[in-house]
């Protein structure tokens, strides 16, 4: 174990916020047991109490301490963890994982993370970690400690440094509370890929079976958001996915060769590039809705203030 890591998990013992690299976007860390430490997470984000938070833990044994996974649960994690995928189960109630964490719900959201610094952690630590995204709430997502430190970083008493964040979009969220697995965020791991895994998912109704907390305007840069924009008007940012002829320095493509993961993994930094130049607004190109391009669409549409 590094001596930053051995820090950190004694600034987490001591109830204090730790940013933490994951695979997907940078965490704000606090230990998941301590009331204080959660309350000093939903503080520095500015979130809403009733906003549960994902608790990470090392492995498998240590989700099914925190959550009653049933047996398909199981078969997810052996799937896709570490990895982008958070799973939404019955709470254990010895399973440290304390109410405002919880968001006061009797489930528990958990995830696995695929990063090897988060990983070391958590095992140093060997407790659950409450970790919600490193931003303000309602602001686009960090993917670069910088982004992070910018965002948080004045609550936390350190951060970790595991470079950028190699998926870039959040996990995906999945209820296991119901019949069927229901898909509550796309994220990281694509419908198509649980549904090899699960079999057929529950189609949510709409926005009532989402998770608490997903407002309208979220993942939202300062500019405001035009989608499926063919080029950039006067004044805008433009986000181009594939060819295009616009170019300058107002412009940034998600991925010159259309390739989805690797636009996932540019979106929440160009948003916050595109932003600093104080654009009139910025037009993003048209993405398609398959594979990962769900999940990017999902955030496209909340920082356009479009979902409700
Ligand atoms: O990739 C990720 O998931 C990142 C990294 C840091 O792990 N974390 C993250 O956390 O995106 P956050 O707090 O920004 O988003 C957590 C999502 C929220 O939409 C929340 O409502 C949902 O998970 N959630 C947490 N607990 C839940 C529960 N018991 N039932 C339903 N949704 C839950
Ligand atoms: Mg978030």
């Amino acid at each position: 174990m590094t001596g930053e890591v051995k820090a950190a998990a004694a600034a987490l013992t001591r109830g204090e916020l730790v940013i933490l690299p994951t695979e997907t976007v940078y965490g704000l860390a606090a230990d998941a047991g301590d009331p204080a430490a959660a309350a000093r997470i939903f503080e520095a984000k500015g979130r809403p109490r009733f906003n549960p938070l994902i608790a990470h833990v090392a492995d498998l044994a240590a989700a099914e301490r925190v959550a009653e996974l049933p047996p398909l649960g199981v078969r997810l994690a052996d799937a896709f963890w570490p990895g982008p995928l958070t799973l939404v189960a019955r709470a254990r109630g010895e399973g440290g994982v304390c109410d405002l964490a919880r968001g006061g719900l009797d489930s528990v959201a958990v995830r696995v993370p695929a990063h090897p610094i988060a990983l070391a952690l958590l095992a140093a630590f060997d407790r659950p970690v409450a970790a919600p995204s490193a931003n303000r709430s309602g602001r686009p997502s960090p993917t670069r400690l910088a982004d992070a430190v910018e965002e948080t970083g004045g609550s936390a008493a350190l951060a970790l440094d595991g470079g950028d964040c190699r998926v870039g979009l959040e996990s995906t969220v999945v209820s296991l509370l119901g019949p069927r697995p229901t898909i509550l965020r796309a994220g990281g791991v694509t419908r198509a890929e649980l549904i090899a895994i699960a079999g057929p998912l529950e189609v949510a109704p709409g926005e009532a079976l989402r998770s608490p907390g997903r407002l309208a305007l979220h993942y939202a840069p300062d500019a405001p958001v035009r989608l499926e924009a063919a080029g950039p008007r006067d004044g805008e940012a433009f986000l181009a996915f594939g060819p295009t002829a616009a170019q300058g320095p107002r412009v940034w493509n998600l991925s010159p060769a259309s390739d989805l993961r690797e636009a996932a993994a540019h979106l929440f930094a160009y948003l916050r590039a595109a932003d600093r130049g104080r654009p009139a607004a910025i037009a993003v190109a048209a993405i398609p809705e398959q594979g990962l391009g769900e999940a990017i669409n999902d955030r496209l549409r909340r920082a356009a203030g479009y979902l409700g």
